[in-house]
């Protein structure tokens, strides 16, 4: 049994005065979270890379952070490109940082790969299938691997959509965001339902099945009735799967969002109530709920990996990837490595120039101890079932810890109705739902300054509803 600390404190590079402004707690896409990322030096990124278990499948993510128009709401790492110039440029780095990359690990199995952004559609169909051949060359992608393309549906042509078919590609997500013409003007991003419906056709003739919609409630000058329009026509479609995120307003870190008036922005209870009428429509026409926002048909994947138990949460949210491994490519991508997360730089010439000098272009990260893989595991149990059973994963882990902290919130998150217990499982109730990411914090040794100097965990509920 190894006798561990908690660690709670916070790293250097934190941006303060972000965590002041935004009391927003994660949305653990990854434990521990990105706050927690400081300096860490390139040999250790190289390191990891060497040590990954040789026989164990990996995925592989490739950031294409180049947009045609930048939409208003927009929260992602991209540059707008005027010219297919520096795209161009950029895919040679790429593919250079690919062969760097697989020199350290060897010709791994793949399981999954994801292409994000951005928008990798920017990409000319030619260019995509070089990058897809040059993976192939570098990877054994395995028979089963899903393959899965964010979609800017503005930038899609029928030959692109073909060369994904081509390649292997057998899921796309398409940002539609929202289907309401005003709304559409207030956040910079015009796309009509004929547009979505010829990038439906492209995607049935190339052979593309599972089909995802990403839409955003919390958007400007969003109401009920103009939500429930989306999704509405969201269910016409019959995606398989939906992901129905909070817009996050921070303009403080993403300037251009300043064009968003705030007054035109829905406050909390309209955004709960927004999130709350489109999942219950979601539900009522077939659509099951799954963790924090997404919803899926019955035969999709993901539904698949709930059922047994299999259910992932990653970057993109959640997943039913089962490798353990995810090596990111690309300026300002994340790898999940067993040794612990490790981030490109943001910077395109920094990127660029360790990639040439045949260096790591990992700046920042944070190395994982056998305490933080615990966590993570309590709270993906709540982050995807919704229960967790501390002692149980502790028994599991071999390690001693400590959870007097834990139960007492548990124990007050229980008497406020918000989650109940049966022998020593504790499940989070209907009440207590949209305080998801508050009852995942009670495990968060990290937590934002503002909620760590208030460790009362039902203030952090009132302040943290999902909406
Ligand atoms: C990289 S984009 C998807 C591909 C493509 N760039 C597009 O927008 O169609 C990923 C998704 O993140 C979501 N997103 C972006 N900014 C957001 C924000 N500020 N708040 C919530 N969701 C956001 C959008 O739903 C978007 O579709
Ligand atoms: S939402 Fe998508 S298309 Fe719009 S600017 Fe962001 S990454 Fe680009």
């Amino acid at each position: 049994m190894t006798a561990l600390r908690k660690n709670r404190e916070f790293t250097a590079d934190k941006p303060r005065d972000t965590a002041a402004r935004s009391p927003r707690l994660p949305r653990y896409t990854s434990y521990p979270t990105a706050l927690q990322f400081g300096p860490l030096a390139g040999q250790d990124h190289v390191a990891w890379l060497r040590a990954l278990p040789a026989d164990e499948p990996v995925s592989l993510y490739f950031h294409i952070p180049f947009c045609d128009q930048l939409c208003w709401f927009c929260g992602c790492y991209t540059h707008i490109a005027n010219q297919y110039d520096p795209v161009s440029r950029y895919l040679e780095t790429l593919l250079a940082e690919l062969a760097l990359t697989s020199s350290l690990t060897g010709r791994k199995k793949v399981s999954h790969i994801h292409f994000g952004g951005g928008s990798p559609t920017i990409l000319e169909a030619g260019d995509f299938e070089r990058l897809m051949n040059a993976v192939r060359e570098a990877y054994e992608i395995l028979p089963e691997a899903e393959i899965a393309v964010e979609v800017d549906p503005r930038t899609l042509s029928r030959e692109k959509v073909a060369a994904y078919g081509r390649s292997g590609v057998n899921r796309v997500s398409m940002g539609i965001q929202d289907f309401d013409d005003k709304v559409q003007k207030t956040i910079n991003r015009i796309q009509t339902a004929g547009l979505i419906e010829d990038c439906l056709r492209w995607f049935r003739t190339a052979g593309i099945e599972d089909i995802n919609f990403d839409l955003i409630y919390g958007l400007p000058n969003q109401t009920q009735e103009t939500i429930r329009e989306t999704v509405l026509q969201t269910v016409f479609y019959r995606p398989s799967r939906i992901a129905l995120f909070g817009y996050a307003h921070v303009p403080w870190m993403k300037k251009h969002q300043a064009m968003i008036s705030a007054e035109t922005l829905p406050g909390q209870i309209q955004r709960q109530a927004m999130f709350d009428q489109a999942r219950k429509t979601l539900v009522d026409c077939g659509y099951q709920a799954i963790g924090l926002d997404h919803f899926a048909l019955p035969g999709d994947s993901l539904i698949e990996a709930l059922d047994d138990g299999l259910l992932r949460r990653n970057f993109q949210g959640y997943t039913a990837d089962k490798a353990d491994t995810l090596i990111g490519f690309g300026a300002s991508a994340i790898s999940s490595l067993p040794g612990g997360y490790a981030q490109n730089s943001t910077d395109m010439r920094v990127y660029r120039q360790s990639i040439e000098a045949g260096e790591s272009p990992v700046v920042r990260g944070v190395a994982v101890s056998p305490q933080d893989i615990l966590v993570r595991q309590l709270i993906s149990d709540l982050m995807c079932y919704q229960q967790v059973d501390p002692e149980a994963r502790l028994r599991e882990s071999g390690l001693s810890y400590d959870f007097t902290r834990e139960f007492r919130a548990l124990a007050d998150l229980t008497r406020a109705g918000y989650m109940d217990r049966k022998d020593s499982m504790y499940r989070i109730t209907e009440a207590g739902r949209p305080y998801l990411r508050a009852i995942c914090s009670v495990f968060d040794n990290y937590l934002p300054a503002n909620f760590e100097e208030n460790p009362d965990i039902l203030y952090r509920c009132l302040h943290e509803s999902e909406g």
